[in-house]
This record gives structure tokens, C-alpha cells and sequence, in this order.
């Protein structure tokens, strides 16, 4: 007679270990492509107008006007990653399967974590707003997330905090506007690489995006700004291209509902209320007619999340994208990447104060402006306006004299904000200006009118 106690036995035990092999690969980050490089990701999300237009979820240019005043935006890359601190992609880089990477939440118990603190230094810069990561690819969520896939959020880290309740406390006391980055992708379903393949699996992975977009837009009182990341599948083509899979147009209806006024970025294959524009590349070109926002980091090391490397991007080359970006109807949103106690390296808080001094010395050229009313010109000069004031900031002087195009109002005075003074004349064929002192940097020209400047690209 065999011994059917065993032969069930072994049969469960085969399955067992079938099962946990099933377990442990599927847990496993799936081989996949390479990484893309940053530009190609960049270039991939720079256009989504294919994406499901759904023009009706688009906020009026009134309720998108504080977005374009504020102009400055500090963005905070932060999780589990700051522990190896080897970027945000080390789990996909590394090839980390998924239940060895969990293993960091037990160890993720920040002993500095100060929102009030970050708040600070993104205001010592001039920010108007922030953006703070709550979930990264890496699918650990920084909040109270029941609707985390396997409870991966930080109630169940060594931590046991809500770390986005305590930064959304701290901007606002700080008197910021809030901004949640949120990403769809996440390397723990084998589904992100396989949706058609593996559907039950998918179906989770959609859930969990709808559930938890649902937590952060009905849990944190009034959110500014929603910054979707990755609306990718596999790693390819555009976030637009995903758009079959996520819906954004039903996703962004339930943020609608929820949060009528949002600003939202166009990363969830919506086309959303403004554009991003991603890497510290030169900014070129003319005045764009949609929002859009220059993000990068200020380190230079490659990665958003804390590394050790902590080189960070020139000052200057800080002052002239901004000047590149707000000339051309951009914000600009700066990276820094807090470490595992949650504090951002030393460097990165002077970088932004001393940015600060900049942008609070000639603000009134750039916050609450408007590009033009002349095109800028490629490394050389761009123009911002506010009220009767035309705000010329030059970044070259190819001559002693700068020869600006004609306009149909009267310039009554020009003052230099940075110093020295200034020669203008104004004929029907342009305005030509020389200063005898200029900026190394950024020399900046007030031009008052005798009337509000009127132009055609606001
Ligand atoms: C890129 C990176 C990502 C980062 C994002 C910020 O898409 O993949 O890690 O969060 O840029 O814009």
C-alpha cells in the first residue's frame, strides 16, 4: 500500500516550494531592459499632447495663475534608497528582488526627520512650493498606505510614521504650497514588465495606483500640486503610449472630484495643466505657450535620491536656468535628496540659501512675471513683465550694446538692478541699451513704460 500520508506530504511540500520559488521569482525584479539613460527618459516624457486630451479636467488659467507666479518649487527625493544611497533606481539597477529590498523598511527609522526644516530651506531659496516624493518606483510608500500591495509604507517600517502627514504639516506651517510625486510604476509587480501577459497581476497594480492616488487626494486636507512619475510600462515608448492601461483620464477625474483646484504634470499620460521638462540641459528656444517646469537636481552626481557624492551644480548655472527657464514661461523645481535620517547634506541647504540671497535681491523680475513681450534670445537675453515694467535679464552681451526689437510703447526710464548705469535709446527701429557696469552673470534692466506692457504672449 503506499503511504498516501507521505505521498500527500511530499506533494505538499513540492508545492510549497514551488510556491515559494513562485513567490520568490515573482517578487523578483523580472529581467528587464537597461535602465534608460536620463535623456532618453526625458525626451520620451517631454510631449504627451497624444495623451487622452480630456480638455474638460484642465484647470482654468485662473486657478493655474498662483502656479505661474510662483515660479520656484523645491523637490525632495525620498525613501527607503537614501539607506544603500545609491540613487532611487538602485533596486532595478541592482537587480534587488523585491522581498530582499523590503528588508530596508525595517531598517528605515530616520533619526533627523524635520519637515519644518526642509520647508525652511526650500523658502531660504525663494520657493514658493514643493514636491516631495510619496512613492517611488520602488513601490514603498512615505505614508499611511492601507492600500499598499504587501503593506510597504512606512506604518509598517521601523519608523511607524506618517512621513507625509509630518511634511505636509510642515509646509503649510511654513507657508508653502504642497506637492505629492507620486509613481504609478512599480518595479514589485512582474506585471510592469508583462501586463498583457500577466493580468491578475496588472489588475492589482492598477489598483493600488487608483487606491492610492484615492489616499493621498482624500487624507491630507487641500493638496497644490499632484506630480505623477512613470506612467511608463516597461520601461518603453511614452507615458501617452501607457494611457490604454492606466486611464488617466478616469484616474485624473477621481483627483478632480476629490481635488478640484490640483495643478497636475502630464506624467500619468494626461496631458495635465503644464509640461516637464526634465535634466539640467540648456533651456533654448521661444516663449512656450503651455506652463511647463524645468526640473533637475542639484547634485550632479546623476541621481535624485541621496548619494555620497555630493557635487553639486555652480550657482551661476543655477541663476541662468532659472532666468532661461522663467523668460520662457517655465518654473524651475530643484532637487535635493535628504539622506537616511532625513537630512539634506549640508551643501545642498548653503546651494539654496545662497540661491536665495539671488532670487530675493531681483525677485521683482522674476516672480509674479510674465515672459516678453520679446522672445528670448538664446544665451543672450530674455525678458519677463509685470504691471508697466519690462525686465530685461541679459546673460551675454555680444556688444557693448544690446539691440532689443521695436515696441509700440514708451520707455520712460531705464535702471540697472544689478548696477551701474545704463544708456537707452528708443526709435521706431528698437531699443538699444548698454550698461557700464554689467553682471558677470546676469545683468537685469528695468524698463519702466508710460502704461501697463501689452503683449501677445501671456
Ligand atoms: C526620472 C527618474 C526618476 C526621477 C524623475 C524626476 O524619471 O527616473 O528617478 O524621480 O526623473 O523627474
Amino acid at each position: 500500500m503506499p503511504d498516501t500520508r507521505t505521498g500527500i506530504r511530499g506533494r505538499a511540500i513540492a508545492r510549497s516550494v514551488a510556491l515559494l520559488m513562485a513567490l520568490y521569482l515573482g517578487s523578483a525584479v523580472p529581467a528587464a531592459p537597461p535602465a534608460p539613460a536620463d535623456e532618453a527618459k526625458a525626451a520620451a516624457k517631454i510631449d504627451n499632447s497624444a495623451a487622452a486630451l480630456a480638455p474638460e479636467l484642465k484647470l482654468s488659467p485662473a486657478d493655474m495663475a498662483w502656479w505661474r507666479d510662483a515660479k520656484l518649487g523645491v523637490f525632495v527625493h525620498w525613501g527607503l534608497y537614501a539607506i544603500p544611497a545609491k540613487g532611487e533606481w538602485y533596486m532595478f539597477n541592482a537587480h534587488v528582488p523585491a522581498a530582499e529590498y523590503r528588508k530596508l523598511a525595517d531598517q528605515f527609522k530616520p533619526r533627523h526627520f524635520d519637515p519644518d526644516a526642509w520647508a525652511r530651506a526650500a523658502r531660504s531659496a525663494g520657493a514658493r512650493y514643493m514636491v516631495v516624493t510619496t512613492r517611488h518606483h520602488d513601490g514603498f510608500a512615505l505614508f499611511d498606505s492601507p492600500a499598499s500591495y504587501d503593506h510597504f509604507d512606512a506604518m509598517h517600517s521601523a519608523a511607524h510614521t506618517d512621513f507625509i502627514r509630518g511634511y505636509v504639516d510642515g509646509a503649510r506651517r511654513q507657508k508653502l504650497r504642497v506637492g505629492l510625486y507620486y509613481s504609478p510604476l512599480d518595479w514589485r509587480f512582474p506585471a510592469y514588465f508583462d501586463v498583457k501577459g500577466l493580468p491578475e497581476n496588472a489588475a492589482a497594480f492598477r489598483k493600488q495606483t487608483y487606491d492610492q492616488i484615492s489616499e493621498l487626494t482624500t487624507r491630507y486636507g487641500k493638496i497644490d500640486i499632484l506630480w505623477y512619475d512613470g506612467g511608463w510600462l516597461a520601461h518603453k515608448g511614452t507615458d501617452a503610449d501607457a494611457a490604454w492601461f492606466w486611464h488617466p483620464e478616469i484616474l485624473n477625474a477621481m483627483v478632480r472630484r476629490n481635488q478640484p483646484k490640483v495643478v497636475i504634470n502630464p506624467r500619468s499620460g494626461w496631458q495635465g495643466d503644464f509640461n516637464t521638462e526634465e535634466g539640467s540641459a540648456p533651456i533654448t528656444g521661444p516663449i512656450r505657450a503651455k506652463p511647463w517646469e524645468k526640473t533637475f537636481s542639484l547634485t550632479i552626481s546623476g541621481a535624485w535620491g541621496y548619494m555620497p557624492d555630493q557635487r553639486l551644480m555652480p550657482l551661476d548655472r543655477l541663476k541662468m536656468l532659472f532666468v532661461d527657464a522663467v523668460t520662457r514661461n517655465g518654473n524651475m523645481l530643484v532637487n535635493v535628496g535628504p539622506d537616511a535620517d532625513g537630512v539634506i547634506p549640508e551643501g545642498q541647504i548653503r546651494l539654496l540659501k545662497a540661491f536665495g540671497q539671488w532670487t530675493g535681491r531681483y525677485g521683482e523680475s522674476l516672480f509674479a512675471t510674465r515672459p516678453g513681450p520679446f522672445q528670448p534670445v538664446d544665451d543672450v537675453y530674455g525678458t519677463t513683465h509685470r504691471g508697466s515694467s519690462i525686465y530685461v535679464h541679459v546673460l551675454r552681451w555680444p556688444d557693448a550694446t544690446l539691440e532689443l526689437p521695436p515696441l509700440g510703447q514708451k520707455v520712460l526710464r531705464a535702471t540697472s538692478l544689478t548696477g551701474g548705469a545704463v544708456e537707452f535709446r528708443q526709435t521706431p527701429a528698437g531699443i538699444g541699451l548698454r550698461v557700464l557696469r554689467p553682471d558677470p552673470v546676469d545683468t537685469i534692466i528695468r524698463l519702466d513704460l508710460d502704461g501697463p506692457v501689452v503683449t501677445s504672449t501671456d
